[in-house]
């Protein structure tokens, strides 16, 4: 049991990124930190996610420390896919470092997974945690958007505008992957910005069928090149998961190389040329953009005011254009999927 905090007692606040890295993660470590000095609590950086706490890796974050972070990309916290639940004593490991580097209270910043553990740890042992919703992939529920994601798509839809004028060059089809894991979000909403002209994700998935024959109602038209953007989830047929599982019982689903398949199975069935980019690992890096860049700041010092009320066992969420806050175990309870609305926006311009 923990003893709970007195509203705006000053405090010595943990915080941790965990799960695959995204743009703004260390905005929210600034705006987590710049809030409770403000209130005289210290900061304590978590190394590398659940890690830091299982094997007791802290940093002291102090005004030098988190000064210039804002535009940063990647963690100065460093990060891992760590399960405690996966590690013989982790999570008393977690606990006993959590009492014993003299915490009173952890910000978790992270997406299903590492907001999984930590509504877990909520209800199994009254932790004190909250969560701050991190993903490029936006398939946290409870939240319109996770930060990291807006940065994500810029990214795409860059890269899709710069492959319109080399497709037309050529008159080929292009098929690019994105990443988005078992979501569709990347996928829709970078291809309804970069105008792609077929989009295949795993909520909705068209048929490779389906797909050439948008092809070649193009082709009939006068338009010789095509933009096909694929979800690494989208599933199709003879591809299997490979590799190793990580801790969280993920494989990489990049792995599996939908977007070079799907690119053979286009080009055998059309006749037209067709060739593949995936995108990868430059969707998660670099500066974020201004959205996730304020988003990011918002989620920091929402989190680190319910830190300071002794608001457990809850996550910063945007709702509308409002920072509120939702129970960690409801945002962790199932995946955000594409809704249909949202898909029959791309669709409209497909073919
Ligand atoms: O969850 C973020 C994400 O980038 C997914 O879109 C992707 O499937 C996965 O992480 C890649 O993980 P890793 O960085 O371990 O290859």
């Amino acid at each position: 049991m923990w003893v709970r905090l007195p509203p705006s007692a000053s405090v010595k606040v943990g915080v941790l990124t965990g799960g695959g890295d995204c743009p703004g993660l260390n905005a929210v470590i600034r705006a987590v930190a710049r809030r409770s000095f403000s209130r005289g609590s210290d900061v304590v950086g978590v190394r590398e996610g659940w890690r830091g706490l299982v094997e007791g890796k802290f940093e002291p974050l102090g005004p030098r420390e988190v000064s210039g972070l804002l535009p940063r990309g990647g963690t100065v916290l460093g990060t891992s896919r760590t399960n405690p639940y996966k590690i013989d004593g982790g999570v008393d490991a977690v606990l006993e470092n959590f009492r014993d580097e003299g915490l009173d209270a952890l910000v978790a910043i992270g997406g299903e997974d590492t907001l999984g553990v930590a509504a877990r740890l909520t209800e199994e042992h009254d932790f004190p945690v909250v969560g701050v919703p991190k993903t490029i992939d936006n398939d946290l529920s409870a939240t319109d958007y996770t930060f990291g994601f807006d940065t994500a798509v810029f990214i795409c839809t860059e890269a899709i505008d710069r492959l319109h004028t080399t497709a037309e060059s050529h008159n080929r089809v292009m098929v690019v992957e994105v990443m988005g894991r078992h979501t569709g979000w990347i996928a829709v909403m970078s291809g309804i910005a970069g105008g792609a002209d077929v989009i295949m994700i795993p909520e909705f998935p068209v048929s490779i069928d389906d797909a050439c024959k948008e092809i070649r109602s193009r082709h009939d038209r006068g338009k010789d090149f095509s933009i096909v953007v694929v979800s690494e989830g989208y599933e199709l047929d003879g591809l299997e998961e490979q590799g190793e599982v990580d801790e969280f019982g993920h494989t990489r689903l990049s792995q599996r190389g939908v977007g070079d398949a799907l690119a053979r199975e286009i080009e055998s069935r059309t006749g037209f040329e067709t060739r593949v980019t995936v995108l990868g690992h430059v969707q998660r890096g670099g500066s974020p953009t201004p959205r996730d860049r304020v988003l990011a700041t918002r989620y920091g010092l929402k989190a680190a005011d319910l830190v300071h009320d002794g608001s457990f066992g809850r996550m910063a969420a945007l709702q509308g254009d409002r920072i509120v806050d939702v129970s960690l175990v409801e945002a962790t309870a199932e995946l955000k999927k594409v809704p249909r609305e949202w898909y029959e926006v791309a669709r409209a311009f497909f073919g």
